[in-house]
């Protein structure tokens, strides 16, 4: 059999993807970006239709990219946007609303009032997450709550719910298999993650029909067959796991204690604690990171919020650079004796803050202030927050001690801010050869899992570093600019 593998890499802005051969190369390659809605102050949402119609698109683009066709595939795997919601029915496969991203806000209400009622030590026990509208678990209430008819339609087993990887999975097999993996399921706040299995504790609390959930399986399983007509002959898929936790697996983070940080819309940072379940006692979350033949491996992980995001912010928004690569060479030309800094709590701060309703703030403003120290800020704003991450993994885990940081994503091609982020760690930054660590994760799974991949360790063995930063910045400055950051976090938080 060939050793080509493709990867859906479905995210929240755009749809990729990518063949890559035995070699791990990239073969064939498509992208599509897709709107975005924003019916009212913090709601996200994306039309699924739209969401399909960019996975077909480019599954097809990328198989003739890499002028194959689809009998050529071992496998596909799928790596998705994670939280995000869809609600369908099962017989038409339509979907009943847009789906409700994961930054969407709109329950934070909800939130604040499990929280009141001291629900929260009990979901985190199940879960590892904090009560925070991110989750899924939230967002399925509000769709069965504000849809009519959702919620009798669900309880007499018409409807199905899943995240993004589940709707595409039942998509893609025609309407044949409704399943999701343990990493996806765990980040719906229904999960639980010591006993691998949905919650009837947490489906009660938000009253949630057990009939509306998908299956859930191992990330690299036999998740079925491609409808034959969609690509011209059915393709079996093989991996399946939310987007952070393939980018865990394609980085080669297969050891306790390595951590991978991806810098995309947001930036995400994982920690592998193996079989060990790490309870957070500094806002952290205790997750999945993958299951593989049934055997869970945790992970730590802080999530934030904004980090290519407040590029994109600079672009659009601000339009104080036309491009998102000219921010490096600004930032570097910034006044040094400007002390600026920029919280991009846009939608909120995840972790350590967690404040749903905190909003963007920039500090420091002068007369001399002018775009270089804006942008500069931008960027400095996602490494402190790399760096809160880092120390409250430390606090969590003796473990954590002297890891060294794998990063991927689009803004790992900054050098100034992969220097900055090293600096303002004190801790060594290695980016690797290959930056599509999330879809190359993906085509792992289904790859090892077709037999035509090698597995964990010679994976592992084939990773490669392209350049790592040493922190260079003198301890004092570091200081100086750290507490900086802190006590502008702390006139933005509202809680
Ligand atoms: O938890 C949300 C995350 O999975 C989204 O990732 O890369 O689409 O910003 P990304």
């Amino acid at each position: 059999m060939s050793g080509y593998v493709l990867a859906i890499d479905q995210g929240t802005t755009s749809t990729r993807a990518i063949v890559f051969d035995d070699g791990y190369r990239i073969k064939g390659v498509a992208q599509q970006e897709f709107p975005q809605h924003f019916p009212r102050s913090g709601w996200v949402e994306h039309d699924p239709e739209d969401i399909w119609s960019s996975v077909v698109d480019t599954v097809r683009g990328a198989i003739a990219d890499a002028s194959l066709s689809a009998s050529d595939i071992a496998g596909i795997g799928i790596t998705n946007q994670r939280e995000t919601v869809v609600l369908w029915d099962r017989e038409t496969g339509k979907p009943l609303h847009n789906a409700i991203v994961w930054q969407d806000r709109r329950t934070s209400d909800l939130c604040h009032r499990l929280v009141a009622d001291g629900m929260e030590p009990m979901i985190t026990e199940k879960t590892g997450l904090i009560v925070d509208p991110y989750f899924s678990g939230t967002k399925i209430a509000w769709l069965l709550d504000h849809v009519e008819g959702a919620r009798t339609r669900a309880e007499r087993g018409e409807l199905a719910f899943g995240t993004v990887d589940s709707f595409l999975l039942f998509r893609l097999t025609g309407g044949r298999v409704h399943a999701t993996d343990a990493s996806n399921a765990s980040r719906t706040m229904l999960f639980d993650i010591s006993a691998n299995e949905w919650d009837d504790d947490l489906l009660g609390l938000l009253n949630v029909p057990r009939a509306i959930l998908p299956q859930v399986m191992d990330c690299d399983a036999d998740f079925g067959l491609t409808e034959p007509g969609l690509f011209g002959a059915a393709i079996p898929i093989l991996g399946m796991a939310g987007d952070q936790h393939a980018a865990t697996l394609g980085q080669a983070c297969f050891e306790p204690g390595m951590l991978k940080s991806t810098y995309g819309t947001g930036c995400f940072a994982v920690l592998n604690t193996g079989m060990e379940r790490v309870a957070s006692n500094n806002r952290l979350l205790t997750t999945i990171a993958y299951r593989l033949g049934g055997q869970t491996t945790y992970a730590l992980e802080g999530s934030i919020f904004i980090a290519g995001a407040a590029v994109q912010w600079l672009r659009d928004g601000l339009k104080i650079i036309d491009k998102a690569e000219v921010s490096g060479p600004l930032a570097a030309k910034a006044d040094a004796e400007q002390d600026v800094y920029l919280v991009p709590a846009f939608t909120g701060l995840g972790a350590p803050w967690w404040d749903a309703d905190a909003r963007g703030a920039i500090y420091g403003l002068s007369r001399k202030t002018g775009p270089n120290e804006i942008v500069r800020a931008a960027l400095e704003a996602v490494c402190y927050q790399t760096a809160d991450l880092l120390t409250a993994m430390k606090k969590d885990w003796s473990r954590a001690g002297d890891t060294t940081l794998r990063v991927d994503g689009g803004m790992v091609a900054s050098d100034w801010t992969m220097q900055c982020l090293a600096d303002l760690l004190d801790a060594p930054v290695d980016r690797p050869v290959v930056l599509e660590t999330t879809a190359l994760g993906a085509a792992w799974l289904a790859g090892q899992k077709a037999g035509v991949w090698p597995g964990m360790e010679g994976f592992a063995a084939r990773w490669r570093l392209e350049r790592r930063f040493e922190p260079r910045m003198d301890a004092v400055t570091r200081g100086r600019k750290l507490s900086g950051w802190a006590d502008a976090v702390k006139r933005t938080l509202t809680v």
